[in-house]
């Protein structure tokens, strides 16, 4: 079986897929975190694993980036191969009073996108977590001691040339993190019958241009791995 974009096997991947944007990102998570991780996808390299945590199956797997990208390779991971659960980990940019390194665990996300109206009749969708995987990730970063903030976030179209006001905008509505993928998700997954979560560190900040070295970016994205994981295995 294989569909346009994944040549996995039928039943290649588990319930529970995190997906990060980077496919190399996926492979490092699978060789650090993962038991007798298999390479499931590598269709456009975008490699896919399934191996075990805690005893548990999990697979992670490259969505590339922004909502188009990431809602393709999640439709099919939900449609074609039985993935009930979706954990986005990320980095965001960050907005007001969030701290550089900052765990965010996305609540809900606004959107600059059309994706979600042209979905919902042309009326707006209020893309928010599910509650119970949500509520999982705030478990696990209690027992992981780890410090998060639950918000909302801000899905944009846009890296380069978006709309010059929208960090005053996000600021006056207390948003914390823009990223490029979780507004889709959310709404894909409510409409699939589905869950996703999406775990972010803030890896810029917006209005300081202050940003994490590659060391602080990889200790945060390992952070984040453990969490998703921890909330995987639960
Ligand atoms: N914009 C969109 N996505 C991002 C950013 C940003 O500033 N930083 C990290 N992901």
């Amino acid at each position: 079986m294989s569909t346009p974009h994944i040549d996995a096997e039928p039943g290649a991947f588990a319930e529970t897929v995190l997906l990060p944007g980077d496919p190399l990102r996926a492979k490092h998570f699978a060789e650090a975190f993962l038991d007798d991780a298999q390479q499931v996808n590598s269709r456009r390299n975008m490699f896919g694993y399934t191996g075990l945590y805690r005893g548990q199956r999990v697979s992670v797997m490259g969505s590339g980036m922004g909502i188009a990208s990431s809602r393709i390779y999640a439709t099919e991971l939900i449609r074609h191969y039985g993935v009930r659960r979706i954990i986005r980990v990320g980095t965001c940019g960050g907005v007001g009073d969030v701290a550089l390194g900052q765990i965010i665990l996305a609540q809900s996300a606004s959107t600059d996108s059309n994706i979600n109206r042209i979905g919902f009749g042309g009326h707006d969708f209020s893309a928010a977590a599910d509650f119970s995987l949500l509520r999982q990730a705030v478990e696990a970063a209690e027992n992981l001691q780890l410090p998060v903030r639950v918000a909302p976030i801000f899905s944009t179209d846009s890296f380069y040339d978006g709309d010059p006001n929208i960090v005053k905008l996000l600021r006056q509505h207390h948003i914390l993190g823009v990223e490029m993928e979780a507004a889709g998700l959310y709404a894909l997954a409510q409409r699939e019958g589905v869950q996703a979560l999406a775990i972010l560190t803030v890896s810029d900040h917006l209005e300081t241009d202050a940003h994490l070295s590659g060391d602080e970016r990889e200790q945060g994205l390992g952070r984040m791995a453990t969490l998703a994981l921890e909330c995987a295995a639960h």
